[in-house]
């Protein structure tokens, strides 16, 4: 199986249009060490030829621009893609607005929770994607489901779990415990390559490392994971946004309860932060936050990684 990052950063990006932060200032200037990110995504492929999207980021043009795999191949017909089918974690904007990208009349596969396709139901711009072009499942939860798409079988299976977070920023219901946030908001993926059994964890939101969950990831071959924040106050100290990581719904990276620390029994053999916030002092390459991660066996991805498994 291939996998790949189309996307590393968190909603918004790596420079952020409208943020004047160092690390946004650093890299449009072009100073080593910073390299820029696109949104949240990731695609995978048993066979190479034909793919899965996790996540589709409003930043997929370019994606696949940067992505010859993705494209067209020679001899394809005269309309045609590799992409089969599109696996949403979530609501958010970074994570479906990337659809509006696939129209055309192209058909492909879409998955995703209950409440997240009543989203692209009840948002009628989505009707962009002609339902008899473009099926929409609903992921069944802790059961593997064989992903198709256009009558291609990826041979790969999703299984879809839900993991702690917050409903879509769009939805937050201010009156609401947690704003009305339900069971299911947030997934957690496992893709599983048919011929081969390996099989990866994609979580890139998460607001805490529950026992459940440390106990599905222990021992994994793979896991991307959410790399949103550094620490809790970064954003409100740095004067970007008057939000804690908790309250965004995202497990910070250091801390005693911070997902280093959560992962560093686990003994997860490749892991990986996506998802990363323009905050995040880990995207200076030559940083201290860098360093720790990097000692405690994490790499922060980068767009365009690729990884066989
Ligand atoms: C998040 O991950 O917290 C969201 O992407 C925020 C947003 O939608 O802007
Ligand atoms: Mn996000
Ligand atoms: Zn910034």
């Amino acid at each position: 199986m291939r996998i790949r990052i189309l996307g590393s950063g968190a909603g918004g990006g790596f420079p952020q249009w409208n943020c004047n932060c160092a690390n946004c200032r650093a890299v449009r200037a072009g100073k080593p060490g910073f390299t820029a990110r696109t949104q949240s995504s990731l695609a995978a492929s048993a066979d190479g030829v034909n793919w899965v999207l996790l996540n589709a980021s409003p930043d997929l043009r370019e994606q696949i621009a940067a992505t010859p795999e993705l494209a067209p191949a020679q001899g394809d017909p005269v309309r045609a893609s590799p992409i089969k089918a599109v696996v949403l974690t979530n609501g958010d904007v970074d994570h479906i607005a990337g659809l509006l990208n696939l129209r055309e009349a192209q058909p492909f596969g879409v998955y995703a929770a209950r409440r997240v396709l009543n989203v692209l139901q009840t948002n009628r711009i989505f009707d962009i994607l002609q339902p008899a072009l473009v099926s929409r499942a609903e992921l069944a939860m802790d059961a593997g489901m064989p992903l198709t798409g256009a009558g291609v079988d990826l041979a790969m299976s999703v299984k879809a779990f839900a993991v702690p977070g917050k409903i879509a920023l769009y939805l937050e219901d201010k009156n609401a415990a947690n704003f009305g946030t339900a069971a299911g908001d947030t997934l957690g993926l496992e893709i599983t390559d048919h011929k081969s059994g390996k099989s990866f964890f994609y979580i890139p939101g998460c607001a805490q490392v529950e026992p459940a969950l440390a106990d599905r990831l222990r021992g994994a071959a793979l896991v991307f994971f959410d790399g949103t924040l550094w620490r809790e106050n970064e954003m409100i100290d740095q004067g970007l946004m008057g939000k804690t990581g908790s309250r965004m719904g995202h497990v910070n990276m250091s801390g005693a309860d911070g997902s280093i620390a959560a992962f560093a029994p686990l003994d997860v053999a490749r892991k990986i932060f996506v998802h990363i916030n323009n905050s995040n002092p880990t995207l200076d390459a030559g940083s201290k936050e860098r360093a720790e991660a990097n000692a405690a066996g994490w790499t922060i991805g980068e767009d365009g990684m690729e990884i066989a498994l």
